[in-house]
């Protein structure tokens, strides 16, 4: 048995595999709306098999938008958009997950693909809007960026709400599993680290101070959505720099994530400071982050997901059949093939003639694959590298 393809469940919410398209941002929607780019772009993933797709950080509140064009839940009229989604990712029998999120300092940027900086006066001019943004202390993520007006406890209180409105609408909206945002350098994982965080109340200092914005809004959101509505947290395991977050504080928040009711910890790292930035990060080796994946979920005893350059199908099985993660997300590798997961399937034999493709696109492959076959080659002759780890 294919461990990548058995089937899992959370809170009866079956997957029929355990690949997941990672959450990515694509900096495309208008004021916060999805347009028919996302349509296509979500829907080919669904198309590909993957067993989960993620809608990309979504933001809870408008000023809560990392660039310009990030898509929201704050209001109603953004949940359509959504639902035109969902569904186009349920069609292919794929599972549909969105994450939320408030992007607290590191909010207001230029679009990742226009420089991923602060806005200067010429995307101003352009049309972009900017604000100032808020978050834990007045202290800027990095040079040349907006130093944060710090939340009062009023602020936090509307934005954990913001939190539980945007998870109410995710869910009308018809998605399966709902994720909380608490890596990166966004809000609540800025709350976390020591290394941006510098309140002297009851929501910075010990770390269980800092645990207490971040505890408050899964609290919050867990109790306003169904016991049948699978809640995900994705955290920064470390933050890559001396004196900051470490895995042993991850692990003891994923033990209260747990008790919170939280069903899986989605283990990224880094992006709280430009230091241990993730875009630094993403060219780590292969299965960089799969340690903290396998150490949560073993101390803290929780259901984790492994992410971070897992390009192969015989390396993604390794991780899960060595139990080091309950799921596998990928990011890049989807981008470059969406049909990662059915040529998975292919590679480890399982899907001989193509009968779990869409079936507007199998039957045609299936002739032709056997054309092939007859003659003694392969339709797919894909796999032209490995993972170093393996
Ligand atoms: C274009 C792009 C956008 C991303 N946006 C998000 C995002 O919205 N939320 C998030 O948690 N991570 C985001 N990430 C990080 C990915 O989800 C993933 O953790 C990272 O790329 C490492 O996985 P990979 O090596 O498979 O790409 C993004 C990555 C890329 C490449």
């Amino acid at each position: 048995m294919v461990k990548l393809f058995e089937s899992a469940t959370f809170r009866g919410v079956e997957l029929k595999n355990r690949i997941v398209v990672s959450p990515m941002g694509m900096y495309s929607a208008e004021n916060g709306y999805v347009t028919p780019f996302h349509l296509d772009h979500y829907g080919k993933f669904a198309m590909g098999g993957a067993g989960l797709v993620f809608v990309e950080q979504t933001s809870v509140t408008r000023k809560g938008r990392i660039t310009n064009g990030d898509p929201g839940l704050w209001e109603d009229g953004q949940i359509d958009g959504m639902h035109r989604i969902v569904q186009a990712i349920q069609s292919q029998g794929s599972r549909a997950a969105i994450q939320i999120n408030h992007g607290g300092r590191k909010s207001g940027q230029q679009r990742a693909f226009r420089g991923n900086g602060p806005l200067t006066d010429r995307d101003i001019e352009m049309g972009e809007e900017s604000w100032t943004p808020t978050g834990p202390s007045d202290v800027a993520f990095s040079d040349g960026f907006a130093v944060p007006t710090p939340l009062s406890k009023d602020g936090l209180a509307g934005i954990r709400d913001a939190f539980v409105a945007a998870a109410r609408r995710a869910l009308l909206a018809g998605f399966d599993v709902i994720e909380l945002h608490m890596a990166h350098g966004y809000l609540l994982q800025s709350f976390l680290s020591p290394l941006a965080n510098f309140r002297s109340d009851e929501y910075g200092g010990s770390l269980e101070n800092r645990m207490r914005f971040p505890l408050e809004v899964t609290r919050a959101v867990r109790a306003a959505i169904p016991d049948s509505t699978p809640l995900f947290v994705r955290i920064s395991a470390v933050d890559w720099i001396d004196g900051g977050w470490e895995i042993e504080d991850s692990v003891v928040f994923s033990r209260k994530l747990k008790e919170l009711g939280v069903d899986l910890v989605d283990c990224s790292t880094g992006g709280n400071l430009r230091a241990g930035s993730t875009n630094a990060n993403l060219s780590r080796g292969p299965g960089y982050q799969v340690p903290f994946a396998d150490q949560i979920r073993r101390e803290a005893g929780i259901a984790t997901g492994a992410v971070g350059m897992i390009r192969t199908p015989d390396f993604a099985e390794q991780i899960l059949r060595q139990g080091k993660a309950d799921l596998v997300f990928l990011a890049r590798q989807m981008l470059f093939n969406p049909f990662w997961a059915r040529h998975a399937a292919e590679h480890f034999g399982l899907t001989g003639n193509f009968q779990d493709w869409p079936e507007q696109y199998g039957w045609w492959l299936a002739k032709w694959g056997g054309a092939l076959r007859a003659s003694g080659e392969s339709l797919m002759e894909w796999q032209h590298y490995s993972d170093a780890a393996e």
